[in-house]
């Protein structure tokens, strides 16, 4: 392709969860094939592109004020352009289409979840003709995987298994903005992560709404713990996966935490609720029973396996014993971390028009209690790692400390730990070293990087 976007810039917002991030990337690698350079700041950018989530109301609302605030922005000195071109895509641009271009005229281009390829085109409209292009599919056949990638970490991988969701949960809107499931084949699954593997990527994260389901929509075969298996087959160094639906979690997928090499010991199952009114209300299709019968399962399977999940406080005829029951999952599972959400109402969805009284302050005052509750049990959980040896996935230096290293052990909790004498943070990126933990804290663990002779 002729490199049409020649001399231009581009900046990308991107919002939401890991399937949007890595849609980014997926959007970053077209436009530098046609030429573009990707900057940081929307002052330097010629062409602003925002990935947007509508999952909850606060940052919808936001993404209206964004783009509306930009038309204050001066252009960058020596643009090629005689406006900035600015482009609204994820699950608002699904969501919101064409009224998204009649609420905010100066935007210029609108796509959606289904139709990432043509945001090259509708760019290179919008600079040549001006106006606006609009283009929002409501399902497409290609998998958006086949596009090329600019990836953000040269050392790790999102790698989607599936699109879209099939499950329907009465307060979320994604399947609305997401499309039905769709499982990608698996030789072209192994294809992409076995490049990653020869490229130097040490860490595969593999993604779907719920990769549980893998495989239901080809007949149910092959399946997700197939997926798994042939991806640690690889030779991949670090494996995880996101998001799980407890209903579909089977026990061969457990049991692996427990043999296959790659597969690191973390695992976000996200609850939701703890009562089984809420969850029957949520259309979540388990039982507390039955949740904490997993997690039982995976402790046996994996001892120490640190587990995250979801909570969400303030549903539709939420009661205080409800919520009682929360907070007493979070104490019984003891989580290494948790998302913590206030309900927020999506239109079109079916807790939209349940009876919802709850006053606001209750609300928040249950949300208060649930975070105490969650960053106890984070603290706690961080303790077994004192003393302990942990191997490190060098991911940078901290934010607040130039000279301090920062990466992930294998349960994703985050290390810091002092740059070793002699060696640069550039050199330790992306590599795997071991840290001597000593400091156990809730959000973070400290330590020292050991040496070749096996001392700090
Ligand atoms: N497919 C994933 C991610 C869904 S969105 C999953 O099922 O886990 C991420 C989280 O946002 C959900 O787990 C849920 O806790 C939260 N969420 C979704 N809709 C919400 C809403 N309407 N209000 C508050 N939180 C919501
Ligand atoms: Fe939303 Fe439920 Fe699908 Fe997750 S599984 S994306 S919470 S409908
Ligand atoms: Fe948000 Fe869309 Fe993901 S609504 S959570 S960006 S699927």
């Amino acid at each position: 392709m002729t490199a049409s976007l020649d001399r231009m810039t581009f900046c990308i917002h991107t919002f939401g969860c890991q399937m949007n991030k890595h849609d980014s990337e997926r959007i970053a690698g077209m436009l530098e094939g046609l030429g573009a350079v990707m900057v940081d700041a929307i002052e330097d950018a010629d062409i602003v592109v925002f990935m947007t989530c509508c999952v909850r109301e606060a940052a919808d609302v936001r993404l209206y004020g964004q783009v509306a605030s930009l038309k204050n922005v001066p252009l960058r000195e020596g643009t090629p352009l005689a406006k900035r071109i600015v482009a609204v895509g994820g699950c608002i641009g699904q969501r919101d289409g064409d009224k998204l271009t009649r609420e905010l005229p100066h935007l210029d281009v609108v796509f959606g979840t289904h139709n990432l390829g043509s945001l090259p085109g509708l760019l290179m409209a919008a600079v040549g003709e001006g106006g606006h292009h609009v283009e929002v599919l409501d399902s497409s056949d290609a998998f958006p995987t086949a596009l090329p990638t600019s990836r953000e970490h040269s050392w790790a991988a999102w790698l989607p298994i599936t699109v879209g969701c099939d499950n329907f949960c009465s307060y979320c809107i994604v399947p609305y903005v997401r499309g039905r499931e769709k499982s990608r084949a698996l030789e072209d699954i192994v294809d992409e992560a076995r490049g990653y593997v020869e490229a130097g990527v040490r860490e595969i994260t593999l993604l779907g709404q719920n990769v549980n389901s893998y495989g239901r929509d080809r007949y149910g075969e092959p399946r997700f713990v197939d997926v798994l298996d042939a991806v640690d087959a690889t030779g991949i160094e670090r494996l995880r996966f996101a998001t799980s639906h407890p209903k579909d979690l089977t026990d061969e997928v457990i049991e692996r935490f427990g043999t296959l090499r790659s597969l690191m010991p973390a695992l976000h199952l996200p609850a939701q609720s703890g009562s089984d009114r809420i969850l029957a209300a949520m259309n979540r299709r388990y039982t507390r029973e039955h949740y904490l019968g997993l997690i039982a399962k995976l402790r046996e399977a994996c001892p120490g396996i640190a587990l995250s999940t979801d909570l969400i406080v303030g549903f539709p005829g939420e009661t205080e014993e409800d919520f009682l029951q929360t907070l007493s999952l979070v104490e019984e599972v003891g989580y290494s971390q948790v998302f913590t959400f206030i309900y927020s109402k999506r239109e079109g969805t079916p807790a939209a028009s349940m009876p919802d009284d709850t006053p606001r302050e209750v609300i928040q005052e249950r949300f208060d209690r649930l975070v105490e509750a969650v960053q106890r049990c984070a603290h706690d959980a961080n303790q077994a790692e004192l003393g302990q040896v942990v191997d490190v996935l060098v991911e940078g230096t901290s934010k607040r400390d130039s000279s301090m290293l920062a990466g992930k052990s294998p349960k994703n909790q985050t290390v810091h730990a002092p740059l070793p004498e002699g060696q640069t943070a550039e050199e330790l990126v992306g590599t795997v070293v071991p840290v001597l933990v000593d400091e156990a804290r809730t959000w973070y663990l400290a330590g020292r990087v050991l040496g070749a002779d096996g001392r700090p």
